[in-house]
């Protein structure tokens, strides 16, 4: 069985206070913190980059007590060229999109020879079949429930087929779902197998995340 996990989504955090929320958000039971890099390119919009998961790592050292994992949703256009520098800040997972690159293995091997964890995205038009062939090569799919580039987006409960459909050939497989999650939507994904949960707004913007996060889980674990 996959281990539910949940990834608030940093996008919706007060980047003035970004480590004292991330901290309260691990401290409430998240599990990986979701850092959304957007290069405006790949995406109409422009987030941050490795700066700010270098001084993330300051707040969650390696040989700390809580050394969470830095899930990294890299939503730029050349995903080959960032691996270092996220690896160099901190970075344990590097998810890249399916069609960023005309050579995912190649990106995948890049990814791997920096010691870090493997994800691949799918755009909400992508589909799910595609990571199909790399899927051995992989440690987490990534099924968009929006289109990438920003937070606070509705839902796409049509995404739920392909989740459904991956979970069902890859039982062992991380199938992270981001985009619109929340108290709302979580049992549409739940259901479909995704075990993997993004979010942003739902949590962040919360007058109690902690209450936000415990029904994730409990949702995922039913
Ligand atoms: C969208 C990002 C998401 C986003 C999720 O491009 O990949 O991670 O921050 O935010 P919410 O949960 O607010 O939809
Ligand atoms: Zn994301």
């Amino acid at each position: 069985m996959v281990k539910p996990i949940i990834s608030p989504s940093i996008l919706a955090s007060d980047f003035a206070n970004l480590g004292c929320q991330c901290k309260k958000v691990v401290d409430d039971g998240a599990e990986w913190l979701h850092i959304d890099v957007m290069d405006g390119h790949f995406v109409p919009n422009i987030s941050f980059g490795a700066p700010i998961i270098t001084s993330l790592r300051k707040v969650f050292p390696r040989d700390g007590p809580n050394p969470v994992f830095f899930d990294c949703h890299m939503m730029v256009a050349d995903p080959e060229r960032w691996v270092k520098d996220v690896a160099e800040a901190g970075g344990d997972g590097y998810t890249f999109h399916f069609e960023a690159t005309n050579d995912p293995l190649k990106v995948i091997k890049t990814i791997k020879e920096h010691g870090l964890k493997v994800g691949v995205a799918v755009k909400p038009g992508t589909p799910v079949e595609s990571l199909f062939p790399i899927i051995e090569h992989i440690d987490l799919g990534l099924v968009m429930t929006v289109e990438p580039g920003f937070g606070g987006q509705k839902f796409m409960p049509d995404m739920m087929p392909k989740v459904k459909l991956l979970r069902e050939k890859y039982p062992h497989l991380n199938i992270q779902v981001d985009g619109g999650l929340g108290k709302e939507t979580i049992d549409a994904a739940a259901t479909a197998g995704a075990n993997v949960i993004v979010a942003g707004t739902s949590v962040f913007k919360a007058d109690i995340p902690k209450d936000v996060i415990d029904h994730l889980k409990s949702e995922v674990y039913k």
